[in-house]
Order: C-alpha cells, then sequence, then structure tokens
C-alpha cells in the first residue's frame, strides 16, 4: 500500500476519529453478521493498545438524512463490546459538544462510538459545514472503512481532508491482496463474475478481461451474453441496451470469457417451483433462467481447479432460494478445493458472494475475502476510490 499507516502514527493520549464500516445485517435489535466489526478489530486493538482516546464513526444501512431508530448504532455498539471485551460507550451524535465532552472524560485505550453518520443530510453531500463539525474534537483521523472508500462522503472524504490521518489496518489488508489480483497475478488466474446486470459489471469485465486467462460469467447478467450470441432466453433476465455491447466482448474476448452450457429454469423466481436443467439453446419461451446447470458448473470447475489466482464476485443463481443455489454453491467449493488443495489465492468480494461462502461455511478455505462489495469492484475496474484517494501517501 502506497499510504500512510495507522502504525507511522503517534497517537498516545490523541483523540481520533475512526471510520469504520459497520454496515452489518441487524435483525431484531442484533446484528446477524459480524465479520464488518470483526475485521475492524485489529486497527481499533492497536490504536487503544498505543494509548489513543477513540471515537469510531460508520453508517448503517441507508436511513434518510434524519435520525432513524431502525438505523441505530446500539446494537453494533453491543456487538463491539462483547468482542473487545472492553466497555463503548455509544453516543446519540456523532457532532456537538457531547462528543467533545465524551473525549474529555474518555481515558487513554478508551473508545466512544458515535451515531449513524446518515442521519445527518451533510453526510452524502460531503458537506463542509457537516464535514467540519465532525473534525472539531479531534486530532487524527484513521480510515479503515474500505467498503464504504467508493463513497465520497463527510466521514470518508471531508473530514479526512481536515485532520492529518492514515489508512487503517484493513484498507491496507484489503489493497495489498486486490493490488496482487491486478499487478502481476500467478497464472492462470481465473476471475468469475456473477449477478444481475451487465451494465453494473461493464468496467470491471473489461479491466478483468484485460489481465484474467479466463473469465467465468454466470448470474442472470450471462443472458444478455446468449442473447448477444442469438439464442432464446425465454422470460430470463436480459438488458436489450447492452446485447450490442456484450457482442463486442464476445468478440474481443474469444474463448477467454466462458458462458455456461446449461442452466435451471422455472416459471418464475420463487421458493417451491418445478426447477429443471436446459441446454443453453432450449431455454422454454415460457421460463426464465435462475441458475447454472450442473454441466456449466464441472466446466467451470475445470478452469477453477487450474488456476493459481482467482478473484470472485458475484452469485451464479438465486441462491436464496434452494432450487437455485446449487450453481453458486458448485463454484463456492471449487474455489475452497482450488486454494487448500492446488494452492492458489483466491480473492472473494461482494455481500453474495461472501454470504454463499459463509453459508457452506468455507469462508476459512479462501485466501482472502474482502469487505467491499462495490469498493472491490470499483476498485478492480481501475476507478479512483475517493476514500483512498484522499488518505496521505507513505513518507509524507
Ligand atoms: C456496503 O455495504 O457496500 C458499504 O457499506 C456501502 O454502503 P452503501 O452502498 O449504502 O453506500
Amino acid at each position: 500500500m502506497n499510504k500512510k499507516s495507522v502504525r507511522d502514527l503517534d497517537v498516545k493520549g490523541k483523540r481520533v476519529l475512526v471510520r469504520v464500516d459497520f454496515n452489518v445485517p441487524v435483525k431484531d435489535g442484533e446484528v446477524t453478521d459480524d465479520t464488518r466489526i470483526r475485521r475492524a478489530l485489529p486497527t481499533i486493538k492497536h490504536l487503544l493498545s498505543e494509548g489513543a482516546r477513540l471515537a469510531l464513526v460508520s453508517h448503517l444501512g441507508r436511513p434518510k438524512g434524519e435520525p432513524d431508530p431502525e438505523y441505530a448504532m446500539d446494537p453494533v455498539a453491543r456487538r463491539l463490546e462483547e468482542l473487545l471485551g472492553a466497555p463503548v460507550h455509544k453516543l446519540d451524535t456523532a457532532v456537538g459538544s457531547e462528543v467533545g465532552e465524551a473525549l474529555e472524560n474518555l481515558p487513554e485505550g478508551g473508545v466512544v462510538l458515535l451515531e449513524n453518520s446518515r442521519f445527518y443530510p451533510g453526510e452524502t453531500k460531503n458537506d463542509p459545514g457537516f464535514s467540519e463539525r465532525l473534525a472539531e474534537p479531534f486530532d487524527l483521523y484513521v480510515d479503515d472503512a474500505f467498503g464504504a472508500a467508493h463513497r465520497a462522503h463527510a466521514t470518508t472524504v471531508g473530514v479526512a481532508e481536515r485532520l492529518p490521518g492514515a489508512a487503517g489496518l484493513l484498507i491496507e489488508e484489503e489493497l495489498d491482496n486486490l493490488d496482487d489480483v491486478l499487478g502481476e497475478p500467478e497464472r492462470p488466474f481465473v476471475a468469475i463474475l456473477g449477478g444481475a446486470k451487465v451494465s453494473d459489471k461493464l468496467g470491471v469485465i473489461e479491466s478483468l478481461l484485460g489481465v484474467a486467462d479466463a473469465l467465468l460469467i454466470g448470474g442472470a447478467m450471462c443472458f444478455t451474453f446468449f442473447k448477444a450470441q442469438g439464442y432464446e432466453v425465454g422470460k430470463s433476465l436480459v438488458e436489450d441496451d447492452y446485447v450490442e455491447e456484450a457482442k463486442r466482448l464476445l468478440d474481443e474476448a474469444g474463448d477467454r470469457l466462458v458462458l455456461p452450457v446449461d442452466i435451471v429454469v422455472a416459471d418464475k423466481m420463487e421458493e417451491g417451483v418445478a426447477a429443471e436443467t436446459v441446454g443453453v439453446d432450449g431455454v422454454p419461451s415460457g421460463k426464465m433462467g435462475l441458475d447454472i446447470g450442473p454441466e456449466a458448473v464441472e466446466r467451470f470447475r475445470d478452469h477453477i481447479s487450474d488456476a493459481k489466482t482467482i478473484f470472485w464476485n458475484g452469485p451464479m443463481g438465486v441462491f436464496e432460494i434452494d432450487a437455485f443455489a446449487k450453481g453458486t454453491e458448485g463454484v463456492a467449493r471449487a474455489v475452497a478445493e482450488a486454494s487448500v488443495g492446488g494452492g492458489a489465492k483466491s480473492i472473494v468480494g461482494g455481500g453474495d458472494s461472501v454470504a454463499a461462502v459463509a453459508k457452506l461455511g468455507v469462508e476459512d478455505q479462501m485466501s482472502f475475502i474482502s469487505t467491499g462489495g462495490g469498493a472491490s469492484l470499483e476498485y478492480v475496474e481501475g476507478k479512483e476510490l475517493p476514500g483512498i484517494a484522499v488518505l496521505p501517501g507513505k513518507g509524507t
């Protein structure tokens, strides 16, 4: 990483604002997946052990710029307290005198959690006045919110422009792993993309085709490619405006772009519907494709088992419904086997593929699981992430 690291900061006794990505699922007042909280612990523990006085800030969900109890940070504070094994005082505000007072009363090595930054309209607008108020009680800023680094918001950019700061350990780990893939990956390098829309992943497809030996495409977005190849796709999701783009990509990539040879179809996307597997040239006009088929999984597995580097983002089908989960599960198993048995370096990003890996219990078998969905894709696409770009460089 070519950014200044939190390890380079002298934080003893300093008031440090840490931007974390604690945007975690919450149900009935409980955090149901604490991965992002756990992944921020190394930076938090490092700063606490060095004697900093910490305030953590994050967004949670997408409230509309005003307080909304559904998105309050209290469940996150409770979980963080359990994981840290130390008290975490949660404030009901992210700015104002209450924050300054809490910091005054905080011992060295103590931590508070601020309220959801998206309870303020200035957050997503990166409003200068709001950024000023956020920065006001602090000496230093540390950004460890890789998952939010593609957002130019007050807590990721505005406040970073107003305080001396550095990148946290999670950001460092994320960038180092993604740079390994984008730089000089050990070959063969196999990339796997899924998800609904070609339009969302066009940049990433182009970028990966520039570096990968094979790009395996599943998920509903393969139907836009099938339409470009002249197949009947029935009621499957297709982006007609992108069929020409898909044709161009197929021409340019040749056999490096690998599509499924069979798919699982049904009348509708619903639990309990009758599903059948058909060849790509046999999709009935009244049916929609909802997963890749078993033969496709086998062919994808052949590529994956040869790979020395693997990047995977996006599910192969509607994996929340059991009848359409086998493609994603098959790919997850193949990636796990290639990583453990074959010694491949595997990087998994994106909420759904990460959830699939967790559902199968093969997380530990992946080399690296990114905490950023959108952020990791934009990074792979070669876009500048505003939350990273704003941080001071190494040696500054
Ligand atoms: C995420 O969950 O991908 C990040 O926390 C960013 O959230 P957002 O898409 O609501 O900005």
